[in-house]
């Protein structure tokens, strides 16, 4: 079988992969986007985000995020959607404007109010706060925080529950997928929604990890273990594991190796629902256009051939 069939005969609700509008268009990269034997679920890498859906204040676009989710839907896939509250890919008239902590909450509750409720019903989760924290555990310098502070984030969870009863409400970082000071924060960050009597529903591990430096099985298991005792689900959110370019047999092998242990943490963890990978081939990958010189991190290579971390990652499932 493929990996979302796998993924659901070990009681997983899918394995899935981002993907992008303009990759569309490739019809050999469609068909295999479209399988659902691999793929129960995808997430719109960009067409969610601030500054496509609404580049200017209260003038709403939603036809690229559409082109996924209706592709979601033709297919009968899930929709993780991604991602309401960022401080990246904002529009200027949010990062570069002039706030008060009354109106940038206000615009905040506006655009979550108006994304969410457009996408009633097509989402199985939402992130609705994506990366709020630094490495150190401490609170990123947002135009959210330093205009609202740290309300800003359960403010975003309950105008969220508001517009959709029912979506699953993640807050969603990297770097939180092993025991440390930001994994403890993220902790707090589901503590903090709770204490102000905000839904949260679970904890998106990003997983953009490196060839030999991924966190073992057992302190990634350890980790979910702590979110999953604060009443949450998980999920892998944007797993991809770079290496330095050019890729080797043995940096592949060791790939390999670091996508079965992410892997099998997710399946041993009940409370773990999903794995998502940040795209499936090397061929879209984001990474080499942000990590300079690295890359080869998806499970299938450039030319759609499927490299030995697919092989790894159906053995654990
Ligand atoms: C990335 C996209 O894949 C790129 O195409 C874009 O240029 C930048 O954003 N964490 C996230 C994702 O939550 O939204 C990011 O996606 C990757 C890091």
């Amino acid at each position: 079988s493929g990996l979302h069939t796998a993924a659901v005969a070990k009681g997983k609700l899918y394995f899935g992969s981002a993907t992008d509008n303009s990759e569309l268009t490739d019809t050999a990269y469609l068909t295999q986007l479209n399988n659902t034997d691999d793929f129960g679920q995808i997430t719109p890498g960009n067409s969610q985000k601030w500054d496509t859906i609404e580049p200017t204040q209260n003038q709403f676009s939603y036809t690229k995020g559409d082109v996924i989710a209706n592709l979601a839907k033709a297919n009968d896939q899930k929709l993780r959607c991604h991602t309401l509250v960022w401080h990246s890919q904002l529009p200027s008239w949010v990062s570069s404007g002039t706030w008060t902590n009354a109106t940038l909450i206000a615009a905040m509750k506006n655009h979550i109010t108006n994304v969410v409720t457009h996408y009633k019903g097509d989402c199985y989760a939402w992130d609705v706060v994506n990366e709020a924290l630094n490495e150190d555990g401490s609170y990123r310098d947002s135009i959210f925080y330093q205009t609202i502070g740290p309300a800003y984030i359960p403010i975003a969870f309950a105008a969220a529950a508001a517009a959709d009863p029912d979506v699953k409400l993640y807050y969603n970082d990297y770097n939180i997928e092993s025991s440390g000071s930001k994994a403890m924060a993220a902790q707090n960050i589901v503590k903090l929604v709770q204490s102000y009597g905000a839904k949260i529903d679970g904890v998106g591990l990003q997983a953009h990890f490196i060839v030999g430096s991924t966190p073992s099985q057992s302190s990634q298991a350890s980790v979910l273990s702590a979110y999953a005792a604060l009443g949450v689900e998980i999920a892998y959110t944007e797993l991809d594991i770079r290496m330095t370019l050019p890729s080797t047999d043995a940096l592949l092998a060791q790939q390999k190796t670091d996508y079965t242990n992410t892997v099998a943490a997710c399946v041993a963890e009940k409370s773990c629902i999903g794995i998502t990978i940040w795209d499936w081939t090397d061929k879209y990958s984001w990474v080499p256009n942000t990590f300079s010189g690295q890359g080869a991190a998806c499970p299938w290579d450039e030319n759609y051939a499927k490299k030995p971390a697919y092989t790894g990652i159906l053995s654990a499932l």
